[in-house]
């Protein structure tokens, strides 16, 4: 959150050492009270473990090589027509192939959700979702509100528990249940493979058999080479390999500039204080204010609206009306790929997506429809209570009929240097 969020308070900074040593008493608490607990009550279950034990010699990449296997079967889902690849295209950086801003799904392929499918890559330092995250070194990498998981909501902890959600949501592969899944992966022609990974009996607990296929799934979205290659022009220019062109210079310095773009303000552009290369996300929750998707069957309703963080996919966070409308930044990396931009996939074109960011408390009619009386329906897809969680800071600090901060030329130039940011960079 960087609109209203309060900074951190300095006591945080001053204390951390007290702090340190308070969590460090509560951990060993708990970890006494846990091992308690398992005494107590777990013996009996303790021959069903969270996730299927590994036979000790399994390799890692026996498990990815099925992982990746899995990830282009299209006989898991109920369509038989569908599978990760279908929305997570690898020639897209595992983003989706078209224009649609959500994709097709569904038994018969004709199911749409509401939100854009993400490029699968450079989610491997997302951290796990927190409300309140906080480094000792103010890592300026990560924003200090609610923070990280997967997902444009960050419901998600893990890639494994992602992989549930696909398989068994109606508007994606559509499995009626667990059991459906386990039941092609019985019978497909990798189950022997299957068995030899996660052992003979694996298909015997339908729980443990999807677990087991989760996290395949999982480690084959850990190989480096596929999901993080780090071969744009940009990281070229980082290593010290390459130059950019002096239209992609300017802006990348635009792109950086507080009175300017701003952008980098939450998607960071610079190698990290521990040397790593920039995500080009923060993964803090923000409201921009994206306008309704009128083209989603489930917007015909004009009473439901993704919340993002407050709801409805996850109904954890329901009570923080603070929340409501906030999504995940995503990264910038391959965002030039993309031809649907925003959770809702509301803008087609990175010009569509730059004058939105450069004129939207500006002209707003250019984006937000009119409502009867002529008057124009800004953030129309937030319900008029939550208004004030809309993200006031640069570029969006300007009033009606202000100057912009950016011309076209210099969105122009901010598009180029988005461009650098696409992998498969050959000089
Ligand atoms: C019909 C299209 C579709 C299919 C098929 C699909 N996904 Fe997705 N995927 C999405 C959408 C849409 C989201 C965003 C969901 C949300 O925010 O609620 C997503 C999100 C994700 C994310 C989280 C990304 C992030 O930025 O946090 C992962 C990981 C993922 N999918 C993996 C998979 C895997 C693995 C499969 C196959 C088992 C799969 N997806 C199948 C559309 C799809
Ligand atoms: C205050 C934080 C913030 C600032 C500043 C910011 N962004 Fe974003 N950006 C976000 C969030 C949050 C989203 C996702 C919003 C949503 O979908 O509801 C996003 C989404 C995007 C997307 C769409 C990516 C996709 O995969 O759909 C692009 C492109 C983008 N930003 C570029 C920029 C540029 C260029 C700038 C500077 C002009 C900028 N952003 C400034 C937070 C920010």
């Amino acid at each position: 959150m960087k609109n209203n969020a309060p900074e951190i308070p300095p006591k945080h900074q001053s204390n951390s050492l007290h702090l340190s040593v308070l969590l460090l008493a509560i951990f060993i608490a708990l970890y006494v009270i846990a091992a308690r607990a398992t005494d107590v009550e777990s013996a009996p279950r303790a021959s069903k473990p969270l996730l299927p034990v590994l036979p000790p010699r399994v390799a890692a990449a026996a498990l990815e090589a099925l992982g990746r296997t899995l990830f282009f079967d299209n006989n898991l889902s109920a369509s038989h027509k569908m599978s990760c690849a279908s929305c997570h295209d690898p020639l897209h950086a595992y983003g989706p192939a078209n224009a649609k801003s959500v994709q097709l799904g569904g038994a018969d392929l004709q199911q749409q959700g509401t939100r854009a499918a993400p490029s699968l890559r450079y989610l491997q330092n997302v951290p796990a979702f927190t409300e309140h995250y906080y480094d000792e070194d103010f890592d300026e990498s990560v924003d200090n509100g609610p923070t990280g998981g997967r997902t444009w909501d960050g419901r998600a902890p893990t890639a494994h528990d992602q992989a549930g959600i696909p398989l068994l949501s109606p508007f994606e592969m559509a499995n009626t249940d667990i059991a459906d899944v386990v039941a092609t992966l019985q019978h497909a022609n990798y189950a022997q493979e299957f068995r030899r990974i996660f052992g003979s009996t694996i298909f015997n607990d339908p729980q443990s058999a999807f677990k087991a296929a989760s996290l395949a799934f999982e480690v084959f979205q850990q190989n480096a080479a596929e999901f993080y290659p780090y071969s744009s022009k940009y990281d070229a220019v980082l290593r010290g390999q390459s130059k950019l062109s002096a239209a992609e210079q300017r802006g990348l310095e635009l792109f950086n500039d507080e009175q300017k773009g701003n952008c980098a303000h939450c998607h960071p552009s610079r190698i990290g204080s521990n040397g790593a290369f920039p995500a080009f996300s923060d993964f803090g929750y923000i409201a921009i204010g994206v306008p309704r998707n009128r083209e989603l069957p489930a917007n015909t309703d004009v009473n439901f609206h993704d919340l993002g963080l407050c709801g409805p996919y996850r109904r954890d966070l329901s009570d923080h009306a603070d929340y409501c409308g906030a999504f995940r930044t995503p990264t910038l990396r391959n965002v030039a790929l993309k031809q649907a931009f925003f959770h809702n996939g509301f803008f087609h074109t990175l010009e569509d997506v730059m004058n939105f960011y450069n004129e939207r408390d500006i002209h707003p009619e250019k984006f937000y429809p009119r409502a009867g009386d002529g008057s124009i329906e800004a953030f129309d897809d937030l319900p008029a209570q939550y208004h004030e969680n809309i993200n006031v800071e640069p570029p969006f600090d300007r009033g009606l009929g202000a100057t912009p901060p950016l011309s076209q030329d210099e969105i122009k130039e901010i598009i180029a240097f988005m461009k650098t940011l696409t992998d498969g960079y050959h000089p």
